[in-house]
C-alpha cells in the first residue's frame, strides 16, 4: 500500500483532511497525516517510509529529502513552492508539484479585506475612508492577481496590472489597464496587492524608490511573501512617509519596530492566512492527492515544477 504523508505545520481545515483522506482511500493508499508539528525532526522521522508528501509552506529542505527513503513525489498544496528545495528533489529523483489557483480565491478575498480594514482605521471607529473610485494596481497578472481585480471592480475601485510575462491583450480583456511598467503602476495607484513569487530575481525588489512612487495615501498589500520586501528600506519610507500603510498576512521582520511606532498605519495576521479557508483547503489538499496518484499509477506530470 503506497503511504501519503500529509505534512502541515499550519494545519488543513478538517474537512480538507477528510477529503483528502477519501481520494487516498478510493485509490487504496495509506494517509499519514502529521499536524502542528514544532521540530523539524517529526519531519524528518514521518517522511522515512512513505511514497509521497503534501505540504504547505513547510520547508522542504535537503535534509527532509535525503531522509526519506521511498519517496516520489512532493506536493506543496498550494501556489508558491520557494519552501521546496528543487534541486535536492531532483538529484533524489522525487517530482516537485505545486497545485496552482486551487487557493488564489481565498487569497485574493483576504487582500481586499485588509485594503478594507486599514481604509477604515483597522476598525477603531473613527471615519475611515472608502476603496470606490481609487486605483488599485495589481504587481503580477496570475490567479490571485485576476481574482483580486475581479473583486476590486465589484468595489467599484478603477483597476490596473502590471505583469511582463501575461500578454497585455489578456489583461485588459478583463477590464483592466494593463501599464506598461512597474513604475508606472506604482505612480498610478493608491493601492498595491502584490503577488510576485518570492526568488533570486525578486527578493529584496520592493523597496524605497518603487514604494515612494505611490500617490498620497499610498498603501501596500502584500499577501505574496514577506522577501520580496526591503525591509531597511520600507522603515525608511514609514519614517518619510505619514501617509503610507501597509497590510500584509506575512508580517515583516522588523514588525515590532513599525507597531512601536506607526500604529493605525498596518495590520499583520498572526500567522500567514491568505488560503487558510476550507474552501482553499479542500481545492488545494485534494488537487495534490489527484496530482500524487496520477503521477504514481499514471506518470502524469502536469504542473511539475522541478
Ligand atoms: C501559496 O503560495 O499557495 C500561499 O502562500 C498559501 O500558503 P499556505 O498554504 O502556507 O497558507
Amino acid at each position: 500500500m503506497k503511504k501519503v504523508l500529509v505534512a502541515t505545520e499550519k494545519p488543513f481545515a478538517p474537512a480538507a483532511v477528510a477529503q483528502i483522506k477519501e481520494v487516498l482511500d478510493k485509490a487504496d493508499y495509506e494517509l499519514v497525516l502529521l499536524e502542528k508539528y514544532s521540530d523539524s525532526s517529526e519531519l524528518l522521522k514521518a517522511i522515512e517510509d512513505v511514497d509521497a508528501l503534501i505540504v504547505r509552506s513547510d520547508k522542504v529542505t535537503k535534509e527532509v529529502i535525503d531522509a526519506a527513503k521511498n519517496l516520489k513525489i512532493v506536493v506543496r498544496a498550494g501556489a508558491g513552492y520557494d519552501n521546496l528545495d528543487l534541486d535536492a528533489c531532483t538529484a533524489a529523483n522525487v517530482v516537485a508539484m505545486n497545485t496552482p489557483g486551487q487557493n488564489s480565491n481565498a487569497v485574493a478575498e483576504l487582500a481586499i479585506g485588509m485594503a478594507v480594514m486599514i481604509a477604515r482605521g483597522n476598525y477603531n471607529g473613527k471615519a475611515g475612508t472608502e476603496l470606490r473610485g481609487k486605483k488599485l494596481g495589481i504587481h503580477a497578472y496570475g490567479n490571485v492577481g485576476r481574482f483580486v481585480g475581479e473583486i476590486a471592480k465589484g468595489f467599484g475601485m478603477d483597476v490596473f496590472a502590471f505583469d511582463p510575462f501575461v500578454d497585455k491583450g489578456l489583461i485588459e480583456k478583463d477590464g483592466v489597464n494593463a501599464v506598461n511598467s512597474v513604475e508606472d503602476l506604482y505612480s498610478t495607484c493608491q493601492y498595491i496587492s502584490l503577488h510576485i513569487p518570492s526568488n533570486e530575481k525578486t527578493k529584496k525588489s520592493i523597496g524605497y524608490d518603487l514604494l515612494n512612487k505611490m500617490p498620497k495615501g499610498g498603501t501596500l498589500v502584500n499577501t505574496a511573501r514577506k522577501e520580496v520586501i526591503n525591509e531597511e528600506e520600507l522603515l525608511k519610507l514609514f519614517a518619510e512617509r505619514e501617509d503610507f500603510r501597509y497590510v500584509s498576512d506575512i508580517a515583516p521582520d522588523c514588525k515590532d519596530e513599525i507597531a512601536e511606532k506607526y500604529e493605525g498605519k498596518f495590520f499583520f495576521t498572526p500567522k500567514k492566512m491568505g488560503a487558510q479557508t476550507a474552501e482553499a483547503n479542500i481545492n488545494a489538499g485534494v488537487a495534490a492527492a489527484h496530482q500524487i496518484i496520477d503521477f504514481i499509477e499514471n506518470k502524469i506530470e502536469t504542473f511539475k515544477v522541478n
